[in-house]
């Protein structure tokens, strides 16, 4: 199983379901966005921080930096790519260091990394659908995620 599709219906329901995400992330774990602005992708992550007991009020997009540190079970190291205009500029940051370290990566705007995409990591693309609805799909990219997604739909399937 390489994808699994969801509705949520509130901004609540998209934490919730980041919450309960990340309770089987693991150290390394890299988690790519896709979507358009709003869709919810900094919405999602608010819950990853959560799940990962990183207190949720310091959690927002980053504004003008490409990265924020925050601490919790893991460390989480949260990109947003929207303002990267030169692809090399995220290897001045240590973009290469960081998701291969032992803390959980997440990237808003992913595509943005073109050649520097991983090649295993978590897809999520979300979609906006009609007022507070939003599609989220998961998917493996690599056989470390496959469980991480099987075990989503037993909790929420
Ligand atoms: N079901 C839902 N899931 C997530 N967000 C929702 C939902 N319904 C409504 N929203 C609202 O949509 C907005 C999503 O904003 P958010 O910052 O998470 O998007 P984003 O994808 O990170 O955008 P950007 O590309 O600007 O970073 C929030 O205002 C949120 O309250
Ligand atoms: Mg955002």
């Amino acid at each position: 199983m390489k994808t699994q599709k969801f509705t949520s219906k509130s901004p609540e329901e998209t934490i919730n379901f980041g919450e309960q995400l990340a309770k089987s992330f693991k150290g390394g774990d890299i988690v790519c966005f896709f979507g358009d602005l709003g869709s919810g992708k900094t919405t999602f992550i608010k819950g990853i921080a959560q799940g990962l007991r990183i207190r949720q009020t310091k959690v927002n997009s980053p504004t003008f930096v490409l990265m924020n540190v925050y601490h919790g079970r893991l460390t989480l190291f949260h990109f947003d790519l929207y303002r990267l205009d030169d692809i090399e500029g995220i290897r001045s940051i240590g973009y290469d260091e960081f998701i291969y370290d032992d803390g959980v990566s997440v990237i808003e705007w992913a595509d943005r990394l073109g050649v520097y995409l991983p090649d295993e990591y978590l897809r999520i693309d979300l979609k906006h659908k009609k007022n507070d609805q939003r599609v989220i799909q998961l998917s493996a990219k690599g056989s470390r995620y496959q469980k991480m997604i099987k075990k989503v739909l037993l909790v929420n399937g």
